[in-house]
């Protein structure tokens, strides 16, 4: 039996499963979390182009053990399975890419998104996506799965957090999740297969566009680190291993998105 709230469309399986040959898309009413069953899937030798999209999760993993909660039918929620074979090295741009190309997907459609290092996509300064990508160990080599959540018809008063915004909140309407998800997909696919083909060119040319786009580069922030401690400065680039240069009275210091708790500006 369906979850959804009335007035809320399912999304339309039929139409995904007709999307690139590159993408098989599992759409499940409810689920945990779809990371967690992309996991599996991946373990159990899903190819990379698995999509798990659920319309409700019991129980959304967010970054740093948060969670990630919508009320059922007024997001995306869902998991890519990929077998990235970059060296290794560059594992840790993914999170980085996948935040990337959300936003920009999403300025295509006409929405004023940014990414905030690594991840968040923003509108303005409230977030609109949230990126988690986890490494699973599988028969065949490890496997990255790239979780997004997408807030898109969520009201003001279905905002987990007053720090959120949806699609609907920004635009006045209340766009297609299905044709949203596409869109998502199709970009996704493409700009990450050509940070797998192309060399270490197209993995420079991500670096140098990621940083032209975050958001963060520019601003005043604090960095809190975990265990309590802070940094504070001018976030004045990305690196090229994927860390933010923050230049404070101490000169500057890179932090990779493991070692973070949050980035807060506090320049407005
Ligand atoms: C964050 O901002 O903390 C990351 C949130 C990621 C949430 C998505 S929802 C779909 C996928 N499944 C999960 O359990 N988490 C990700």
């Amino acid at each position: 039996m369906s979850t959804l709230l009335p007035g809320r469309p399912p999304l339309d399986a039929v139409r995904l499963a007709a999307l690139a040959p590159g993408l098989q898309v599992e759409v499940l009413d409810e689920t945990t979390s779809t990371n967690a069953v992309g996991g599996d899937r991946a373990r159990a030798g899903a190819p990379e182009g698995t999509v798990v999209v659920a319309e409700r999760q019991t129980a959304g993993r967010g970054r740093l053990d948060r969670t990630w909660e919508t009320p059922p039918g007024s997001g995306l929620l869902f998991s890519l399975v990929l077998r990235p074979t970059v060296p290794p090295v560059e594992w840790p741009w993914l999170p980085l890419l996948t935040g990337h190309t959300v936003a920009r997907a999403l300025r295509g459609a006409g929405y004023a998104a940014g990414v905030k290092w690594p991840n968040d996509v923003l509108i303005g300064d409230r977030k609109i996506a949230g990126i988690l990508v986890e490494r699973v160990e599988t028969p065949s080599g490890p496997a990255a799965v790239v979780g997004i959540g997408l807030n898109v018809s969520l009201t003001a008063e279905e905002l987990p957090v007053p720090t959120g915004t949806s699609l609907a909140i920004e635009s006045g309407v209340e766009p297609d999740r299905t044709e949203v998800l596409v869109l998502l997909l199709e970009a996704l696919l493409e700009a990450y297969d050509a940070w797998q083909v192309g060399g270490p060119d197209a993995r420079d040319q991500l670096a140098t566009s990621y940083a032209a786009a975050c958001v963060t580069v520019g601003r005043e922030v604090r960095v809190e680190l975990p265990g309590g401690g802070q940094l504070l400065g001018r976030a004045t680039g990305v690196d090229r291993q994927g860390r933010l240069v923050v230049t404070g009275p101490d000169g500057q210091t890179a932090v990779g998105a493991g070692d973070v708790v949050h980035v807060r500006p506090v320049d407005r």
